[in-house]
């Protein structure tokens, strides 16, 4: 019988991962098994099973992910203070190498040192921070560098060019995000291109609200269909009867801020 060996992750590498990738202790972490429904693999949020808290990454959680016994997904944005520990640029189109060889050359005269790992068709060019800057300034400096080499840059009219990582996710009208912050599950929704916040926790049995329907500001609960209104927090509908709680919102330089902890003046 064959055996399989598993290579080991030595505490040295396991300490220089976590303090050049690990921004927070919250992570996700992928399914053993397939979704019964879409056959692939997700990623879902590991919580204590006692207290239901989320749990918060320690060492030998990342020694498992990098000796492959689990996979996990870290966040590459601080939510807190938006800022990320590293910039990955992905290009990844016929001849991308020699645009991401020209690129680190110049980023190299600005003094950022890149690391350039190769892939199928191009590569990334690795930027690893001293200390967590914040992930939309980062992105501007490389794009704005990028055009200004003539290099092609991915979304800006053209279909292949560079990407810079971390991106922040874009809400649109009528999307929603569920966050952790500050160990609450917060719900961001769009609506009409207005964003309000609620907790993510059903008032009736503790159900994941933000994954239910959402028609104009009502959501239903996918448990048991209780209904809220996102801007208010009011419960709509039982078998719910008391209001789910809301966070004030605020928008800044596109990014989209949730303040935990703080319920919109009433009105
Ligand atoms: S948990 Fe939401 S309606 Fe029951």
């Amino acid at each position: 019988m064959m055996r399989r060996h598993r290579l080991k992750a030595p505490a040295g590498v396991v300490a220089d991962y976590f303090r050049l990738f690990v921004n927070r202790r919250a992570y996700t972490l992928q399914s053993d098994r397939p979704h019964p429904e879409s056959g692939r693999h997700y990623y879902f949020r590991p919580t204590d099973k006692k207290t239901g808290q989320g749990l918060s990454l320690t060492l030998d959680t990342i020694r498992r992910h990098i000796e492959g016994e689990i996979t996990i997904a870290l966040y590459a944005i601080n939510p807190e203070n938006q800022r990320c520990k590293w910039v990955a640029i992905d290009a990844d189109y016929k001849n991308a190498l020699p645009d991401l060889i020209k690129l680190g050359y110049y980023l190299k005269q600005d003094g950022v040192e890149s690391a350039l790992e190769k892939s199928h068709r191009g590569g990334h060019l690795w930027v690893l921070m001293a200390e967590p800057l914040p992930a939309r300034d980062c992105r501007i400096y490389v794009y704005d560098l990028a055009s200004r080499l003539g290099l092609p840059v991915k979304g800006a009219g053209l279909p292949e060019g560079i990407e810079v990582f971390p991106k922040h996710d874009e809400l649109k009208p009528g999307d929603r995000k569920v966050a952790e912050i500050e160990g609450l599950f917060i719900a961001v929704f769009n609506v009409g291109g207005q964003f309000y916040a609620i907790e993510d926790v059903c008032t009736h049995d503790d159900g994941p609200v933000a994954e239910g329907d959402l028609d104009g500001y009502e959501i239903e609960c996918p448990r048991h269909g209780a209904r809220f209104s996102v801007k208010t927090g009011e419960v709509l509908a039982p078998p719910a009867y008391e209001d789910v709680a809301t966070f004030e919102v605020r928008v800044e330089g596109g990014v989209v801020q949730v303040r935990a902890g703080a319920r919109p003046p009433e009105g």
